[in-house]
């Protein structure tokens, strides 16, 4: 049993809401690297659901995770309060990020996508790497993490959907238009990208287009989370790897982002239909 300790919401629009819980885990605290990961179950009889470990305190001995509610589980997550137990919580899970001195990276985040960049910008920032991160919500209301990734890069771009803040339209316009006209070719020597699909698809093609190295941390869905059930297969390079033990990261131009596109929507008519259940 693993108790909530703090809950905040930390962003809410049109009934999405984005809720930020620090939980009492301090051997995961002690463990975590950037870029992994727990999976955790609410109930005894829910779903396990993945979720990256977004910040540590090993003094306190908790893990803070960040999770928009997107169907029955994270809104089941989100039901709960501070001094309630989560029936299970296992992790660090995954491989962490390769952190080194790259020179200048950029960082893009997508939606709650942006908690998973987060924990990668700090560990980066402190091998001194030039960060330019450009952070993009459906509208201002959703934007999560600005001040804090503010504090952690040289410069900071935001894009909403609606134009409701920062610059109106998405974080790709922003990064095609730093390496064509801002950066001289060659001058970004890394590009790290989490968000929705279609954007991280994009960021691929653009990262290839200029022939600068692009890594992505894929939200596949997810089962077991051992490699055993094959629920988080991908195609990379033409052979199937599996997100949970071969990533979450691999390299962008290697995807086979048609099949991720159609494996990560299967279930999304199931889900609408329990969601519809469960608020009756
Ligand atoms: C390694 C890893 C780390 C993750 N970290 C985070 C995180 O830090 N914060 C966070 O909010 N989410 C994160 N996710 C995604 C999160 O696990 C899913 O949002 C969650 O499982 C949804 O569960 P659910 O039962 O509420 O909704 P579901 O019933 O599973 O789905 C509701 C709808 O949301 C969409 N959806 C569900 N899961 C995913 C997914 N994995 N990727 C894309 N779309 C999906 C589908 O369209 C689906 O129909 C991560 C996923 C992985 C694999
Ligand atoms: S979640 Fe089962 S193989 Fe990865």
């Amino acid at each position: 049993m693993v108790e909530i300790i703090c809950k905040k919401i930390i962003a809410y629009s049109l009934g999405t809401r984005i809720v930020q819980l620090e939980l009492k885990s301090p051997l995961i605290a002690k463990k975590t690297l950037p870029g992994q990961f727990v999976v955790l179950m609410v109930s005894e009889k829910g779903e396990r659901i993945p979720l990256t470990v977004v910040d540590k305190d090993e003094e306190r001995g908790t893990i803070t995770l960040i999770f928009q509610e997107a169907g029955f589980t994270t809104r089941s997550l989100g039901s709960l309060k501070e001094g309630d137990f989560l029936y299970a919580l296992v992790g660090p899970l995954g491989n962490y990020t390769e952190i080194k001195n790259y020179g200048k990276v950029a960082l893009v985040g997508g939606g709650v996508g942006i908690a998973e960049i987060y924990p990668v910008a700090k560990a980066l920032r402190k091998e001194n790497n030039h960060l330019i991160t450009i952070l993009g919500a459906r509208t201002k209301d959703l934007l999560i993490l600005e001040k804090e990734l503010k504090q952690v890069s040289q410069e900071l771009y935001v894009t909403t959907d609606d134009g409701s803040y920062g610059r109106k339209g998405f974080v790709t316009d922003v990064l095609q238009e730093l390496l064509t006209i801002h950066y001289a070719l060659n001058a970004i020597e890394l590009i790290y990208a989490v968000g929705p699909v279609p954007m991280m698809k994009g960021v691929s093609q653009i990262a290839k287009d200029r022939g600068i190295k692009a890594i992505v941390s894929l939200n596949a869905l997810m089962v077991d989370a051992t490699g055993m059930c094959g629920c988080c297969r991908v195609t990379v390079d033409g052979k199937t790897k599996f997100s949970c033990i071969d990533g979450p990261e691999f390299e962008a131009q290697s995807i086979d982002w048609e099949e991720l596109g159609k494996r990560t929507k299967m279930y999304q008519d199931k889900e609408t239909h329990i969601c519809k259940l469960y608020n009756r």
